[in-house]
């Protein structure tokens, strides 16, 4: 369980809509994201909870509603200048150089940090030999920090998606954020990387850097979090501990029920 921490930032979630054509993807949703929790955004698919992020991370401006994060307004900001305040997200479908090694793809964006053009890491690594050895190090105890060091030597290209998930998050940890945005970490993942990954999540919460995770596996998220908000139709129906959100008779309709009305699929 996370430490209380007046110094930690809050992000302020104030009245963010977000439409696409004629679908609302997100409305007027109004949350607080308190650093020392570990949060998760639940809900059924389409729910908006990808929408949401994209938002948080300047993938997308909202049409209406304001994001801040301590005393950074981060609405319609890039995705670079959000980066730059601190805040990180990994992707439902995780991006990387295929062709580097795990440890090489860690090395790149911990010898990348603070540089100005977001594509320079990469030109840098090609370029610029010396930071080698040094940013090869650090992967490499960045990846032992999160479990995974028998990952280092392996090709992108060849992980397990589980696997990969695992080394995408460790990548957007080496470049010392102050949040986490993990959208569907645990898709894809077997159980002992589930178990993995909730180690490791409750590490870096415990680091003193936020944690909001996306997740349909509902075991996963109620064993994890602190506080849960449940999204449907791009609106929060309900929010509360992992206990309140467990007996929620909205939640257990739209886990419980979509499961016998969709045949499980
Ligand atoms: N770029 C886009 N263009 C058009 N419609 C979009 C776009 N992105 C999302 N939508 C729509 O917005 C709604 C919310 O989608 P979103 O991806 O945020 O849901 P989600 O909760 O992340 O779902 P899932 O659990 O399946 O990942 C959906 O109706 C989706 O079709
Ligand atoms: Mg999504």
């Amino acid at each position: 369980m996370s430490k209380h921490n007046a110094e930690a930032p809050i992000m302020a979630i104030r009245e963010v809509s977000k439409s696409y054509g004629g679908v609302h993807a997100v409305r007027d949703v109004t949350l607080d994201i308190d650093s020392t929790k570990i949060t998760a955004l639940i809900g059924p698919n389409g729910a908006g909870k990808t929408t949401l992020f994209n938002l948080i991370s300047g993938f997308g401006t909202p049409y209406s509603g304001t994001i801040t994060f301590g005393d950074t307004d981060l609405t319609g900001l890039s995705p670079h200048r959000v980066a730059k305040a601190g805040i990180v997200r990994t992707f439902q479908t995780p991006v990387g150089f295929s062709s580097m090694t795990v440890a090489e793809n860690v090395a790149v964006a911990i010898a990348g940090q603070g540089l100005a053009n977001p594509w320079s890491p990469f030109l840098r690594w090609r370029e610029d030999k010396h930071t080698h050895v040094d940013a090869l190090d650090a992967a490499r105890d960045q990846l032992a920090l999160a479990g995974i060091e028998d990952l280092a030597d392996t090709a992108i290209s060849d992980l397990s998606p589980g696997s990969a998930k695992l080394v995408e998050i460790t990548r957007q940890l080496s470049m010392g954020p102050k949040m986490l945005l993990l959208d569907e970490p645990a898709a894809a993942m077997a159980v002992d990387q589930i178990k993995t990954l909730s180690e490791l999540i409750r590490g870096i919460i415990a680091d003193g850097v936020g944690v909001l995770v996306i997740d349909h596996n509902l075991g996963f998220v109620l064993d994890l979090a602190d506080m849960v908000h449940v999204l449907e139709f791009g609106a929060v129906v309900a929010s509360g501990t992992p206990t309140e959100i467990g007996r929620n008779e909205r939640v257990r309709e739209i886990y419980l029920g979509g499961v016998e009305e969709s045949d499980a699929a």
